[in-house]
């Protein structure tokens, strides 16, 4: 690269002139301290980047800044005296004599200065050195600290590792990013960009000639992303990080990778990251915003979401009218909407019908969240319980958020967003519409009471008519069958439990006998009357599917046999319970005995093998070999149950399939899993493959290997840089480490470390993984860069206090929707 390029200057010295050989002379220098002319430059140390004066695009006026160097076309990314020009060549950089760094004229006027007050005294002087991020330092000899550096003061662009936030404790304030006026002139111009840090961190677009009006904004950061960002796997190539640091204060910024890459505001207003193509040999867009109709704040009024794919793309949210009627029609959206009935808080005669929510899918959240006390299982319970809060989101890094007043600049996406329920009067509910809804009694406390009665009537009536509810089963087994094809004969295959029986074995599910609870709903350890011990997991909501393809979905899944897979004994559907039965394990699950430093000695390193060994099987069996292909999408220790001989046996498969969700919905699924064990691209845009199972596949193996939960440490974090470093001794769990299979445990790392890839495409199958470790593939490729998804990137603001006992954090950190816990065990 060097010899190239060294080259090429020298033929450009032959044909220019000694102006530019002066260049070439400069060219090993990164710092100066004294003077630099119009015609000397300095380079950054990999020569990434040149600092010295330039003249814009049709300019023939010259100022000081920063471009990157080893590309031709000419890209600026930081200008000093952008409103002061130089007309001729007259300008000189200096470290004048109080240390800061100058721009002056040939008249030595000051036309721009870092203007920070040094202490250069005695033989204490200070240097101007440009980094290789690009980042402009004036550094003191004397001790090396920045006193003034360009990243803080940044003109167009944001580069990757520079602060582009920061909150006002850390003494930063808002970073922001002004537009040039033209590209021939870097004043500044009509737009600004900045990363507001309240109660969520979010990206803005403001029109400086139009008072700052917001001019697109990015949706709430969770964490991962920003929620209003179209692509779902933008994050990974421009990685905003939140680093939440002890002190509160929060600073973003975003990685570097092989490519070059920067963000800069357009004069035009819009934010775009261009990427650098070696094959065109020019900047490629990889992201622009505003890009639709849409993305224009507040383009459809208040109480109106706008969806880029309608014609016209605004419409009131259900339950509120146009304001204006004519001006709507006639497309003038300005006027937004009002509500059609009024709440029941804003009502004079408290009226008996408490108000519900609509559940809208796929938002961009409205702008003016809040972020609520409550937890987030509490979020709509707590909104109804509030007259001022009229519409709330929850899940994925951002709590419970709430709006108060308005709700402006919502969209409808074309894929991933979240979920925003608004809260609507209860006549407004009833109304039949295609959008799900959510009446507000049926929520928590309602919940309880409700199926205390039901479960009552229930009974009555099944102590009647005990026999009704079997033959209900039957008739729509029967129907299944003849769909299926099947002969009826393999109805017997899935014994039918009576809901008697059940409530019977189970003590009439009482607490003594729970073994755990889960977003499915509670699991229970009964015991049959001939003796035989089970496990009983009584799902909650089950309507979310019909009948028939709830059992249809069952007989397929109890089908599934495998040595390492818990097996499902059958089910019980009565009335509007839908049981499932399982095996009972008695030596709980995995995560028992792993972190716990007692029982962690249980397991020495053959038996831990074993177990990886089996929950890969397993994992193959589900993926592959069963003709269902099962993604799992909750793979984590606390599913791996442990029979008496501690084979391993993963529960909760195929759940997944039960509670499909929106899976029509190509990827708007409901995100279903454990914080610590999802991929980056299922959580962030709930996608899921069997790569995102060899993910959670990855995060077991290192958890086993070392003994400590992913949840609490930054294990994947810790295991990619000591895997650098070549420390991977120290990851392994004392209890088991032994001479004699460092090399087995070496490799179990390794392995490990492939399933945790960033990138699901360079994560191997299963079937590949299972072969790496049984040694029928020797040649194991070096692992790529893992995907480190820490707590406080999910919970950027709040925070979890590491004191808390595991278990504690575990269940805080189970984010989204609904987690699945342990089938037995516990
Ligand atoms: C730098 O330039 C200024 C004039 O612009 C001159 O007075 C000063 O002596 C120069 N310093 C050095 C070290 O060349
Ligand atoms: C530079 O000037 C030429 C001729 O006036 C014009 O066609 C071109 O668009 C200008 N380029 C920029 C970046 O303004
Ligand atoms: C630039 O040139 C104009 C006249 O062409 C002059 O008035 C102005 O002072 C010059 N500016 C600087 C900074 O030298
Ligand atoms: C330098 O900063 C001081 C205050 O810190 C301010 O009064 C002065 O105007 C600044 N000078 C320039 C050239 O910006
Ligand atoms: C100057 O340098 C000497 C020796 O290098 C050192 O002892 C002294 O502290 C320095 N003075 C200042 C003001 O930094
Ligand atoms: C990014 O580059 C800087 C230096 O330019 C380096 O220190 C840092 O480790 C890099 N970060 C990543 C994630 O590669
Ligand atoms: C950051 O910007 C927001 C919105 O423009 C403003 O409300 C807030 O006060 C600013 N914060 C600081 C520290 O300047
Ligand atoms: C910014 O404000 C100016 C003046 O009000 C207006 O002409 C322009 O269209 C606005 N730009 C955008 C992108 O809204
Ligand atoms: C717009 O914001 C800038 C800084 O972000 C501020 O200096 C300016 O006064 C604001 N203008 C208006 C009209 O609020
Ligand atoms: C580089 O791409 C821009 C558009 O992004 C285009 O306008 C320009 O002509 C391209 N330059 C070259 C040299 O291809
Ligand atoms: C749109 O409606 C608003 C009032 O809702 C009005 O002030 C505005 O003038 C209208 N705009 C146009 C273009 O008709
Ligand atoms: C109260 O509810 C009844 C029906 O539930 C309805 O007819 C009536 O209009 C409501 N009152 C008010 C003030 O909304």
């Amino acid at each position: 690269m060097g010899l190239h390029e060294c080259m090429s200057h020298f033929v450009l010295v032959l044909v220019l002139s000694w102006l530019l050989s002066s260049v070439c002379l400069a060219q090993e220098r990164a710092f100066f301290f004294g003077n630099l002319s119009d015609s000397e430059t300095i380079v950054s140390s990999f020569r990434t980047f040149r600092f010295g004066f330039f003249s814009p695009v049709n300019s023939t006026s010259k100022y000081a800044g920063i471009w990157y160097n080893s590309i031709p076309v000419q890209t600026v990314i930081w200008v000093a005296n952008k409103d002061m020009p130089i007309n001729d060549s007259s300008g000189v950089i200096s470290v004048s004599e109080d240390g800061n760094l100058l721009v002056t004229d040939g008249q030595r006027r000051v036309l721009w200065s870092t203007n920070v007050s040094t202490q250069v005294r005695g033989n204490s002087s200070t240097v101007a050195e440009l980094l290789d991020s690009g980042n402009l330092v004036l550094k003191d000899t004397n001790n090396d600290a920045y006193l003034w550096e360009s990243f803080r003061y940044p003109t167009d662009s944001w580069l990757p590792n520079m602060l582009v936030g920061t909150n006002a404790r850390n003494g930063g304030g808002n970073i922001t990013i002004t537009s040039w006026k033209t590209p021939s002139d870097p004043s500044p111009g009509s737009y600004t960009a900045e990363l507001v840090l309240a109660a969520y961190p979010e990206l803005f677009i403001l029109n400086n000639s139009n008072s700052n009006a917001t001019v697109w904004r990015s949706g709430p950061w969770n964490g991962q992303m920003f929620n209003g960002l179209p692509d779902v796997y933008a994050h990974f190539l421009y990685k905003f990080i939140v680093n939440d640091d002890t002190s509160g204060s929060v600073t973003m910024s975003y990685a570097n990778d092989s490519t070059l890459r920067y963000f800069y505001m357009d004069y035009r207003g819009s934010v775009i990251r261009r990427d650098w193509s070696e094959a065109r040999r020019n900047w490629t867009v990889g992201l622009q915003v505003p890009a639709t109709e849409c993305d224009i704040y507040g383009r459809c009024g208040q109480f109106a979401t706008c969806n880029p794919l309608k014609t016209p793309p605004c419409s009131c949210i259900r339950g509120f009218k146009p304001r204006n009627l004519i001006e709507w029609n006639n497309g003038n959206w300005s006027g937004g909407c009002i509500r059609r009935v009024p709440l029941q808080c804003e009502r004079q005669n408290n009226n008996r019908s408490a108000d519900g929510f609509a559940r809208l899918r796929r938002m961009k959240l409205p702008d003016f969240a809040r972020r609520s006390e409550a937890s987030e299982p509490e979020c709509l319970r707590t909104c109804l319980q509030t007259c001022s809060c009229i519409a709330c989101a929850h899940g994925l890094g951002y709590a419970c958020m709430i709006w108060n007043g308005s709700l402006v600049d919502s969209q409808v996406l074309p894929a991933s967003g979240m979920d925003l329920y608004i809260r609507l009067a209860h006549s407004e509910i009833k109304k039949p519409d295609r959008l799900p809804v959510i009446i507000g009694t049926s929520l928590a406390g309602g919940i309880i009471v409700l199926a205390a009665c039901g479960l009552l009537a229930r009974r009555i009536v099944m102590k009647k008519r005990g026999r009704k509810e079997g033959t209900d089963a039957e008739q729509i087994f029967e129907r299944v069958e003849a769909l299926a094809g099947g002969n009826k004969g393999k109805l017997k295959e899935l014994p039918l439990f009576e809901f008697q029986v059940l409530a019977a074995a189970t003590d009439n599910f009482s607490l003594t006998n729970k073994l755990g609870q889960g977003g499915f709903g509670p699991v229970y350890k009964g015991k049959l009357q001939e003796g035989q011990e089970i496990a009983v997991k009584r799902l909650s909501r089950a309507s979310v599917q019909g009948l028939e393809e709830l059992v249809n979905e069952v007989v397929v899944i109890s089908k599934l046999q495998h040595r390492n897979l818990v097996k499902l004994l059958g089910c019980c559907i009565a009335g509007e319970e839908r049981i499932l039965v399982y095996e009972f394990m008695p030596k709980k699950s995995l995560d028992f005995y792993l972190f716990d430093p007692t029982k962690a000695k249980l397991l020495d390193w053959k038996t831990r093998l074993n177990i990886i060994n089996g929950i890969c099987r397993g994992l193959l069996y589900l993926h592959r070999d069963s003709r269902l292909r099962i993604i799992h999408r909750d793979l984590k220790a606390g599913n791996i149950l442990l029979d008496e001989n501690l084979i391993p046996k993963i529960s909760d498969f195929g759940l997944a399939r039960i509670f499909p969700g929106d899976e029509d919905e190509a990827n708007t699924i409901r995100v279903v899993g454990t914080y610590g064990y999802m991929s980056p691209e299922y959580a962030m845009g709930g996608l899921f493959s069997e790569k995102s199972d060899v993910f959670s596949l990855g995060v077991i193996l290192l958890e086993i290997v070392s003994g400590r939960r992913n949840s609490n440490s930054p294990l994947l974090a810790n295991a990619w840089s000591m895997w650098n470093d070549g420390e991977i001794n120290g990851l392994v769990d004392p209890v088991i480490f032994d001479q004699v299979y460092e090399k087995e445990i070496q490799k179990c790392v390794h392995i490990g470390l492939l399933c945790v890839q960033e990138y699901a495409n360079d994560r191997p199958s299963v079937a590949t993984v299972c072969s790496m470790l049984s040694s029928e593939i020797a040649d194991i490729p070096e692992p790529k860069q893992s995907a480190f998804i820490s707590r406080n990137a999910f919970i950027p603001r709040t925070g979890v206090s590491e004191a808390e006992s595991s278990e504690n954090s575990d269940r805080k950190a189970s984010i989204i929707d609904v987690t699945i816990t342990d089938v037995t065990g516990r």
